[in-house]
């Protein structure tokens, strides 16, 4: 098994956007232009708010329904948060664990990032987990460092069974919403390090049918490069996600 072999999976990370009529309105664009295209998994990681009128409108098409995030628990005191079973019921089958805005605007450290994922892979669901170092890391030279304890903790005590429900998002801090992207050189040796890390932590065949995206700042023009490297199998994207001509030309490109 190798990169021909995984199928890549393209996924939007609407962030705090759209409301249900706009998602509405946008999911309806976008639905014809990327019918068809099935040469890789396309995903939209909605609001909470737009998950009911997506799911609704996505029924039947190729497109598949994302969260951005999810509670360890099952149920509970926890004002303002969304079980995994409240996301499943309504038809969700992804979610985003980890993301570097959850980690610096909302107390998201490695040890809640593991709780999340486990609660994600028990439910059933698929998690995208992210990673990614800052850019004073980078700097410094620890990039390989920093993503690898990321890794490790996020999948503590997750399955090698389960792995297979686990996409890891390769997301340097300093490359989202910037507009700088890493070189598609740098988001393949990272992504290959990570795939490295999994066959360490799991095992050859584990790590070679791993699936381990690129994130930040990928756009129409940049995609095509980034994900024909030998270890990017597809992308999380945001800015990009929202404009569906630029979305549907990465899809294209992933095909
Ligand atoms: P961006 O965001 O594509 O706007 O850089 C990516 C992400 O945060 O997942």
């Amino acid at each position: 098994m190798g990169k021909a072999l995984r199928r890549k999976v393209i996924a939007g990370n609407w962030k705090m956007n759209m409301t249900p009529s706009q998602a509405c309105e946008f999911i309806e664009k976008l639905k014809p232009m990327t019918a068809g295209l099935d040469g890789a998994d396309i995903v939209v990681c909605v609001p909470d708010v737009d998950i009911a009128v997506i799911a609704e409108k996505i029924a039947g098409t190729n497109i598949k329904l994302g969260a951005q995030n999810a509670h360890w628990a099952e149920k509970g005191a926890f004002t303002g948060e969304t079980s995994t079973a409240m996301l499943k019921e309504m038809g969700v089958e992804y979610v985003i664990n980890g993301h570097s805005e959850r980690r610096q605007y909302f107390g998201e450290v490695n040890d809640t990032v593991n709780s999340r994922v486990l609660a994600v892979l028990g439910a059933g669901l698929k998690t995208i987990l992210c990673v990614g170092e800052l850019l004073s890391e980078r700097e410094q030279g620890v990039t390989d460092e920093i993503i690898s304890i990321q890794v490790k903790c996020a999948l503590r005590n997750v399955t090698e069974e389960q792995m297979e429900r686990v996409i890891i998002a390769y997301e340097p801090v300093w490359a989202i919403g910037t507009g700088k992207t890493a070189t598609a050189e740098d988001a393949d040796a990272v992504t290959g390090m990570i795939r490295s890390l999994l066959a360490k932590l799991y095992s050859p065949e584990t790590a070679e049918k791993a699936l381990i995206q690129y994130g930040g700042s990928m756009n129409a023009k940049n995609a095509a490069e980034l994900l024909a490297k030998p270890n990017v199998d597809g992308g999380l994207i945001g800015g990009a996600s929202l404009v569906a001509e630029d979305f549907t030309a990465i899809i294209k490109a992933a095909q």
